[in-house]
C-alpha cells in the first residue's frame, strides 16, 4: 500500500515528485524517496517517516534530472528506517515497488549464492538486484526488466529508472493499480489518477500482469504472455483542488463538516422529490429472483455492510450474508448464482475485497460495486459499480464515505424492497422524505460540537472505552470503537448491549467510559436495563440519545449527547456524527495524528 510515482518530464523532476508524493501519502508515511536520471546519472534522497522530512532533506542536498520515480512507504518487509525505504538501489537500476514479492526469499537466496550482496531486509531489493545481475550479464535496460518481471510471484505495481537512461521508465503491474499518464511531450506513472491529476487527466490503466515502455513519445504496453496489448486511454475527472484542508485544522475534520453537503449531494442522486420516490440509476437487477445478498468489505466499509443487513432482512426480506473480506474467501462458501455480491470500499482498491470479488465473479448472478473512487479496480471488475459521491477522502480514518456508503446501500434496500413487493408506495414516500430530512439533521447534530469536544476531557483520559448498540444501533457501535481507538489509540470495543454480560461487564469499573448509541426506538427500554447494569457496577456511561430517550433514561447516566429525532432507518447515518467527533476531539486532545495515524494507511492494497 505505497504510492509510486514516475515523469519523464521537461522541466525538473524532484518538485513535481515530491508534489506527486503529497497525494499518495494516504497510502502509508512511513518513509519517502525519490530518484532522478540527470545527463545519465541516476542519483536518489531518501528520508524516514513523513514526505515532509524528504522535502527538508532536497533543501538540503538537492537532486537535479528530468527524468525520476519516487515513493512513499507502508512498511511491509523491513523497519521503516532509511536504508528501507524506496527507491531501491542497485548500481544501474533504481526500483519503486508497491505490494509484496512472495518469492523473494528464494530470489535472494540464489542472488546471494551468485555472490550478489544484500544491504536492506526488503522484499524490493530482491527486483532491483536481479535486474542488475541481468544488467551484467548484457541485457539492455528493457529486456532485464522484463526478465525480472517474468520471475516474481506476489503482487506489485513497479516502477524502473536507470543509470544512462534519460528517456525511459518501465512500468509493471499485478495485483497493485498502476496508471499511466500522458502529457504533452511527456509522460507519467502513478499509483492513481490523483497523483497525476495536476498534470494529466489522460490516463492508460495497466491490466493485470501488463508492464510497459514509457518514453516521452511513446507508450507500449505489453500482456502477461509477452504480446503487444492495447489499453484504452481515458480522460479521467480528479479535481485535485479540493485536496486542502479548507478552514480546519484537519482533513478528518474537515470531512466530517462536509457531511451535509455530500449527503445531500448523494440523496439527490437516488431520490426524486416530484414523485416521492427512492431508485439507483443503473441498478440492473431483477430483485424479485434474488436468493440471497452476500456483503464482502473491510473496516469500516465492512461496518456499513453490517448496518446494510439488517435492512436487507427487515425491509426488504432478503437474506443477508456480510463478511470481512480477509476471511471470506477462505471459507471458501458456496455462492447462489442466483445471489448477488456487494464489494464495498471507500477506495475501491482494498487488496481482501478485490480478491473476494474475484472469487465471486463467476459464481453469482451480479457482482456490484459500491465505491468512491469511480475509477477504481474494483468499481472496473464488478457488473455493475455504483458510485456513492462521498468525494476526494483523504483523512485516514473513514468519515464521510462511511455515511455516503449507507446512503447508497439504503436506496438500493429501498428499490429492492419496492421490486419484491415489500414496501408500499406510502412507505417509500416516508423514506424519500426522512432521507432528504438527514442533511439538516446532520448540520444540527454538528452545531454540538463543543459539547461533544467537552465530554471528551474525561474520555481522552481513559485507557479503555465500550461501546454499546442493539439492532442496527449495533454496527455503529462498532464503528465507533473503530474509530476511537484508530486516532486516539485507546482500546476501545464495540458490542452488541445484550451480550455485555456474557463476558465484557467483568471489566466495567469507574474507570471505564460505555457509551452507548441508543435513539428512542422499540429496543430502548432493553438497552436502558443494559445501561442499569453497567451504572450498577459503577460504569461511567455516555448515553447518545434523543429528547425523548433521555428522559426516559432517568438518573445515573455520566452524560449525555441529545441528538434530533430521526427514522429509525436512518438512526445510523445520523448518530455517526457524534461517534466520529467523540473519537476526533478525543484524539486532538491526546495530541495524536489525527490524519495520519501511526502504523495506518489509507488504502490498503497488500492482503
Ligand atoms: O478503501 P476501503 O473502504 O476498502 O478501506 C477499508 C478499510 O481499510 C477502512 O475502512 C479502514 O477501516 C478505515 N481506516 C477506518 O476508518
Amino acid at each position: 500500500m505505497c504510492g509510486i510515482v514516475g515523469i519523464l518530464g521537461d522541466h525538473e523532476a524532484a518538485p513535481i515528485l515530491i508534489d506527486a508524493l503529497k497525494r499518495l501519502e494516504y497510502r502509508g508515511y512511513d518513509s519517502a524517496g525519490i530518484a532522478t536520471v540527470d545527463a545519465g546519472s541516476l542519483g536518489r534522497r531518501r528520508a524516514m517517516g513523513k514526505l515532509v522530512n524528504l522535502s527538508d532533506l532536497l533543501m538540503h542536498e538537492p537532486i537535479t534530472g528530468k527524468s525520476g520515480i519516487g515513493h512513499t512507504r507502508w512498511a511491509t518487509h523491513g523497519a521503516p528506517n532509511v536504508i528501507n525505504a524506496h527507491p531501491h538501489r542497485a548500481k544501474d537500476v533504481a526500483v519503486v515497488h508497491n505490494g509484496i514479492i512472495e518469492n523473494y526469499k528464494d530470489l535472494r537466496d540464489e542472488l546471494t549464492a551468485a555472490g550478489t550482496v544484500f544491504e536492506t531486509e526488503t522484499d524490493t531489493e530482491t527486483v532491483v538486484q536481479l535486474c542488475m545481475s541481468y544488467l551484467n550479464e548484457g541485457l539492455s535496460s528493457i529486456d532485464a526488466a522484463a526478465a525480472t518481471i517474468k520471475c516474481l510471484e506476489g503482487a506489485y505495481a513497479l516502477c524502473f529508472l536507470f543509470e544512462g537512461e534519460d528517456d525511459l521508465l518501465i512500468a509493471a503491474r499485478k495485483g497493485s493499480p498502476l496508471a499511466i499518464g500522458h502529457g504533452d511531450g511527456e509522460m507519467y506513472v502513478g499509483s492513481d489518477a490523483l497523483a497525476l491529476a495536476p498534470m494529466t487527466d489522460k490516463i492508460t490503466y495497466l491490466e493485470e500482469g501488463d508492464w510497459a515502455v514509457v518514453t516521452r513519445s511513446s507508450l507500449e504496453i505489453r500482456d502477461a504472455d509477452g504480446k503487444l496489448a492495447n489499453r484504452e486511454m481515458r480522460t479521467i475527472k480528479v479535481d485535485a483542488g479540493k485536496t486542502d484542508k479548507g478552514i480546519h485544522k484537519h482533513y478528518m475534520m474537515k470531512e466530517i463538516a462536509e457531511q451535509p453537503t455530500v449527503l445531500a449531494d448523494a440523496i439527490g442522486h437516488y431520490t426524486d422529490a416530484e414523485t416521492g420516490t427512492v431508485s439507483v440509476p443503473n441498478l440492473n437487477i431483477d430483485f424479485t429472483t434474488v436468493d440471497k445478498i452476500t456483503m464482502v468489505a473491510c473496516g469500516t466499509a465492512y461496518l456499513a455492510c453490517s448496518v446494510a443487513k439488517y435492512w436487507f432482512e427487515q425491509i426488504a426480506s432478503i437474506p443477508c450474508e456480510v463478511d470481512v473480506a480477509s476471511e471470506f474467501r477462505y471459507r471458501e462458501p458456496p455462492m447462489s448464482d442466483k445471489s448477488v455480491a456487494m464489494f464495498v470500499s471507500q477506495s475501491g482498491e482494498t487488496a481482501d475485497t478485490l480478491a473476494a470479488l474475484r472469487y465471486c465473479a463467476e459464481k453469482v448472478a451480479k457482482t456490484v460495486a459500491v465505491v468512491n473512487v469511480a475509477e477504481s479496480s474494483i468499481s472496473r471488475e464488478c457488473d455493475i459499480s455504483l458510485p456513492i459521491h462521498a468525494g476526494v477522502e483523504i483523512g485516514v480514518a473513514s468519515t464521510k464515505a462511511f455515511t455516503c456508503q449507507l446512503i447508497a446501500l439504503a436506496a438500493v434496500v429501498i428499490s429492492a424492497a419496492r421490486a419484491r413487493g415489500e414496501m408500499d408506495a406510502a412507505v417509500e414516500q416516508e423514506l424519500h422524505d426522512a432521507l432528504n430530512n438527514l442533511p439538516g439533521l446532520i448540520n444540527q447534530s454538528l452545531a454540538h460540537q463543543s459539547h461533544i469536544d467537552a465530554v471528551t476531557i474525561d474520555l481522552a483520559k481513559a485507557a479503555d472505552a465500550l461501546f454499546l448498540g442493539r439492532g442496527v444501533m449495533y454496527p455503529l457501535a462498532l464503528e465507533g470503537a473503530l474509530k476511537l481507538k484508530e486516532i486516539s489509540y485507546i482500546h476501545a470495543e464495540g458490542y452488541a448491549s445484550g451480550e455485555l454480560k456474557h463476558g465484557p461487564i467483568a471489566l466495567v469499573d469507574e474507570h471505564m467510559p460505555v457509551i452507548v448509541m441508543a435513539p428512542k426506538d422499540d429496543l430502548f427500554d432493553k438497552t436502558v436495563s443494559n445501561m442499569q447494569e453497567v451504572m450498577a457496577r459503577g460504569g461511567k456511561v455516555l448515553l447518545v440519545t434523543d429528547q425523548s430517550g433521555a428522559d426516559t433514561a432517568g438518573d445515573g447516566v455520566w452524560k449525555t449527547i441529545i441528538m434530533p429525532p430521526v427514522h429509525n432507518m436512518l438512526a445510523p447515518v445520523l448518530y455517526a456524527i457524534p461517534a466520529q467527533l467523540i473519537a476526533y476531539y478525543t484524539a486532538v486532545r491526546k495530541g495524536t495524528d489525527v490524519d495520519q495515524p501511526r502504523n495506518l494507511a489509507k488504502s490498503v492494497t497488500v492482503e
